[in-house]
């Protein structure tokens, strides 16, 4: 039930503060109100992020030889440090991605985004329908990641594979023959990883600088490879196939009435990539009037949180500029919020700006699929042809 969560962020009855059991028996606290996932989230101490990349199904014994076969470990490192290294690891992801950084690649975007709208549009003009993720969201958010810190020397589909397969291998329900297969993919990539963290230039490089340790920097690529590009090409397809549906929204885009940066906003609060969130009481709480023994795992729903009646007037309604729209928790919030943030909102911009003309008048071939994961939507193909 808490993996199809996102399915029934409109629906349901649920309460602030809920307990939910998981396929493996671990007793979860669900949290479904804005102003209780903000005040777990701006509160690090009571309630720790230490659990945020724990595995949802426990690993057994022969993935967890296959993952120590490529010395692989995730120590803490961004989402999931709570410790005393944490602000300096993240000072040196954020210069990477400082905000100017991040408008400087504006241009280069747009005149990639366009030259792929351009043929889009051809193939539609001439009857054949195309995959809006496969053929044009999946590897923009990784060849712009790819600019702004060096990456390995890997081909993108490589990394897409890793990346994938590490969301499931993390927040997915599997059996064991599943979970051995991912262990495999994802074990071979971080061998790759773990060369390019002793050798590699740009962030690697400045976090050998800053002294930490091959373990540290392979666990910040590692996580930087997965949250800054996954999350955001998920972003972008969710969002296209939301406006495909949305032709007032279009219109006013067209006629400039809507503001891009709003529909980018009402599309983070309704269609999150990352649908919940996890962190653990280090001490015994209360949340709302819930007892939370230390101890306990939280589940935010950020997606829910996103459609708080008392947040928003029109919860379920794609009304970009509504008042509250911009206080989704999309990108959490507090000492962890995303870093990627800036980053995350030009790319769905420029992706908005050029992409939406393309959707008038199309027909929805397939729409995408969605595997059941705690945390990630993970879109796949999602095709539109001309009627
Ligand atoms: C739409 C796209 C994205 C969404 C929805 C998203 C969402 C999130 C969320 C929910 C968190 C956890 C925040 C918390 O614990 O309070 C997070 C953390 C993080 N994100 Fe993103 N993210 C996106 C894109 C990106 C991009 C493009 C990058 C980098 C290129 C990035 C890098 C990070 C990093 C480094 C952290 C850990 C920050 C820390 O612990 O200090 N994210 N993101």
């Amino acid at each position: 039930m808490l993996f199809r969560g996102w399915g029934d962020a409109l629906g349901g009855r649920w309460p602030d503060v809920a307990t939910a059991v998981d396929h493996v028996g671990v007793v979860h606290l669900v949290v479904t109100r804005h102003a209780l996932v903000r005040q777990v989230l701006a509160d690090p101490v009571t309630f720790r992020p230490d659990n945020a990349l724990d595995a949802v199904t426990p690993l057994p014994v022969a993935a967890l030889r296959l993952l120590a076969g490529h010395r692989f470990r995730l120590p803490p490192t961004l989402a999931n440090n709570g410790g005393a290294s944490h602000p300096q690891i993240r000072g040196i992801v954020a210069d990477a991605l400082h905000p100017t950084r991040v408008a400087a690649q504006r241009p280069w975007l747009t005149g990639l985004v366009r030259e792929r709208v351009a043929k889009l549009r051809a193939a539609l003009d001439a009857g054949v329908p195309v995959d809006l993720h496969a053929d044009f969201a999946a590897d923009l958010p990784l060849l712009v990641l790819a600019r702004l810190v060096e990456l390995p020397d890997a081909p993108v589909s490589a990394v897409k594979e890793f990346a994938r397969a590490a969301l499931e291998l993390f927040w997915a329900p599997l059996d064991e023959a599943r979970q051995r297969a991912l262990a495999a993919e994802v074990g071979r990539f971080h061998t790759v990883l773990r060369g390019f963290a002793a050798t590699g230039g740009g962030l690697a490089a400045r976090l050998r600088a800053a002294g930490h340790s091959p373990d540290v920097v392979v666990g910040a690529l590692f996580f930087l490879l997965v949250a800054g590009q996954e999350t955001t090409s998920q972003f972008l397809t969710l969002l296209l196939h939301r406006l495909t549906g949305e032709p007032t929204v279009r219109a006013g885009l067209h006629d400039g009435s809507v503001a891009v940066a709003d529909v980018v906003e009402e599309g983070l609060r309704l269609e999150p990539p990352i649908v919940t969130w996890r962190r653990v009481a280090a001490v015994d709480a209360t949340l709302g009037g819930t007892a939370v023994p230390a101890g306990t795992g939280v589940v935010l729903w950020l997606a829910r949180a996103g459609r708080d009646p008392d947040v928003v007037p029109a919860p379920g309604e794609f009304r970009p500029g509504q008042r509250g729209s911009r206080r989704h928790l999309a990108f959490g919030a507090g000492a962890h919020r995303c870093v990627g943030a800036q980053l995350a909102r030009l790319e769905a911009a420029v992706v908005v700006s050029e992409a939406a003309p393309l959707l008038d008048g199309v027909r929805v071939v397939r729409p995408p699929w969605y595997p059941d994961n705690l945390t990630f939507r993970m879109p796949d193909a999602f095709v539109i042809a001309r009627p």
